[in-house]
């Protein structure tokens, strides 16, 4: 840190030693953004019209976006209470574990996870807790059960994970809600549900009524592609959310937002359509890199995940030069959004070479 870089006040020592929010790399005009899991299908017509109409923003928006929550609970068969609203998932995250951990408290996660995770429980003083993931690049959730203490306040389940693209069985995810205490909190991240086709997989809504110590994250960000408007909401029992609440900064979910989730759940039909053409392009892209000769892990979300370990830096330079930016987490691996065709097909003339340029024993290449 340089003289001017030193804070003159006296600030929390453990803020100052987070690394300040990366956002994925904006692209060159004729570079694809592959770095932050968005949506490449432009916003519908409908979904633009109901932002336009939105218009009276000399008030302050409606605090609890019931109209919004009113859609969800229909959908979802829960009361509207226990659903909550908040200017994207990232924010629900934020105030559920404010709520539940502070200093001295764990909140443990599966790593490597959605990179917002460790930042959030620093803000909120308690302490993460990281239980690595398995050699599948799934959770292992029996070493995440065994890694609980008294100290516990929160468990963070992230399905399908971000950046490995795996997800947590419903029989996995049962066997670890019956192992642990009732009075822990149970976050289940489900920021990619829709993108989800094995059949296995956990869907956190129905099992709602079975565990009240489980609260399901969703956001309008990814499927729906409202990223920009910042609205995701978590659903749960009501007492969990009341705190939720308490901790939340008030009116935060804009009118335009609650007005685009509205219009994109009435667009369902045809948004679900663009997360099937996402799907197949994720497939697709996943079978033409294993004829490659990648070793990459199958993913249920729209992204993909290239565990290129110390190369990570070299290869994710080479695809910058050639218009791609992605997200590199280096030594580990570098996640790669489902974008645009034309950018999926650029990126494989990209991986082809990378491939070839790996050392014959690296993890990236497969075996057989
Ligand atoms: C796993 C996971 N959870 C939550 C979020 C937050 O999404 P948002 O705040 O846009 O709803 C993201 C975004 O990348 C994510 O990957």
């Amino acid at each position: 840190m340089s003289q001017s870089d030193q804070p003159s006040v006296r600030l929390r020592p453990e803020i100052i030693a987070l690394p300040a929010y990366k956002q994925g790399k904006p692209a060159q005009a004729d570079a694809f953004k592959l770095s932050s899991n968005e949506n490449p299908f432009d916003p519908m017509p409908g979904v633009i019209a109901a932002v336009q109409a939105e218009t009276a923003f000399n008030r302050y928006p409606d605090a609890s976006a019931l109209a919004l929550r009113e859609q969800l609970a229909a959908k979802f068969g829960v009361d509207s209470e226990q659903v909550h609203v908040g200017s994207g998932s990232v924010a629900l995250l934020a105030q559920l574990i404010l709520a539940a951990a502070g200093p001295g408290d764990e909140v443990i996660y599966s790593w490597r996870s959605f990179e917002a995770y460790p930042g959030l429980v620093a803000v909120a003083g308690a302490t993460s807790v990281r239980v690595p993931n398995r050699a599948d690049h799934g959770h292992d959730l029996p070493a995440m059960a065994a890694a609980i203490t008294d100290r516990t306040r929160v468990v963070i389940i992230c399905s399908p994970n971000n950046p490995t693209g795996a997800i947590v069985t419903a029989d996995e995810f049962h066997a670890f809600m019956v192992a642990v205490p009732t009075d822990l909190l149970v976050l289940l991240d489900e920021a990619y549900a829709e993108f989800v086709t094995d059949a296995d997989a956990v869907g956190g809504s129905p099992l709602l009524v079975g565990y009240p110590n489980l609260v399901v994250l969703r956001t309008f960000s990814k499927a729906y592609g409202l990223a920009g408007l910042r609205v995701g909401y978590a659903l749960g029992s009501v007492a969990v959310l009341n705190a939720a609440r308490s901790t939340a900064i008030p009116l935060s979910v804009t009118g335009q937002a609650s007005a685009a989730a509205i219009a994109s759940l009435a667009a369902e039909p045809e948004l679900l359509g663009r997360v099937g053409v996402l799907v197949a392009r994720r497939d697709a892209t996943w079978r033409a890199l294993t004829l490659q000769g990648w070793n990459l892990p199958a993913s249920q979300a729209n992204f993909l995940w290239l565990p290129t370990g110390d190369e990570t830096a070299a290869a994710a330079e080479t695809l910058a030069d050639a218009g791609l930016i992605v997200r590199p987490f280096a030594p580990e691996g570098i996640r790669v959004s489902i974008g645009e065709d034309e950018a999926m097909q650029k990126l494989l003339t990209v991986t082809a070479d990378i491939i070839e340029s790996l050392p014959p024993e690296h993890v990236a290449r497969r075996k057989d």
